[in-house]
């Protein structure tokens, strides 16, 4: 019995592009041949993030790299959910569980990061890290919401490092997340939410982290600003 979860490719800009080199990356996402049944995302600064949505087609979505967890107010420099929403956005990526049940009630779909330091899993304590950070997550999803939640599994000793996660390693992780999904939620969630990794992915390891089961997709920093991304997106082809 196969998953029932599609793949799902975000690429998160991070604080990289202007209009020029924007413009390069939605040629090649409008003119590459991305796998139709892999979900994708873009992911550019915020000040970006209209331009964006009203320049690449409809069948990639467009998320915030973060997001306030309030709708209005006296907060200066942050941008609140309704806001991202307002401008035709449909995602959000949160490092901070605290803001996913804001983000999730203003009708955004969020990408939680669920984090690990190299000092956590070097001290034997990858299960229980992620797993507080899963509950506090879970804590702020009501039932009908699940469906607007892929979670992205980020060990940070990964990230930008050139240091990849073995295939085992991640799939290790999902495995348990899923798992927590399953006894702490419903077996229904457990089965359906997708849940990623983030942390150097490239052309070079996409295929074979794709292989996993239990990898449901990338969240990708750098190698989404090139024309690899196209092939990262169709690691399953
Ligand atoms: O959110 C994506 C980021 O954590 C991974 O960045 O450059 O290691 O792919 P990178």
């Amino acid at each position: 019995l196969s998953a029932p979860r599609n793949f799902f490719v975000g690429g998160n800009w991070q604080l990289n592009g202007n209009k020029q080199e924007i413009g390069n990356i939605i040629n090649f996402l409008t003119a590459g041949n991305l796998d139709p049944s892999t979900e994708v995302v873009c992911a550019p600064p915020t000040i970006y993030l209209e331009h964006v949505r009203k320049t690449l087609p409809s069948s990639v979505g467009v998320a915030a790299q973060n997001c306030y967890k309030v709708p209005k107010g006296a907060f200066t420099g942050e941008t609140s959910p309704a806001m991202i929403k307002d401008v035709g956005v449909e995602w959000a990526i949160i490092a901070n569980w605290a803001k996913v049940g804001h983000a999730l009630e203003a009708g955004l779909k969020v990408i939680p990061c669920i984090e690990e330091k190299l000092e956590e899993r070097e001290s034997g304590k990858t299960e229980e890290v992620v797993f507080r950070q899963l509950k506090a997550i879970a804590d702020n999803i009501k039932p009908n919401q699940w469906q607007n939640v892929v979670f992205a599994y980020e060990p940070v000793w990964a990230i930008g490092t050139g240091k990849t996660a073995s295939p085992a390693q991640a799939q290790e992780i999902h495995v348990k997340l899923r798992k927590w999904l399953n006894d702490n939620v419903s077996a229904d969630v457990a089965r359906k939410t997708q849940i990623i990794y983030g942390g150097s992915v490239t052309t070079d390891n996409c295929r074979e982290l794709a292989r996993e089961r239990n990898i449901d997709g990338f969240l990708v920093g750098g190698a989404s600003l090139k024309p690899d991304f196209i092939q990262i997106v169709n690691a399953r082809q």
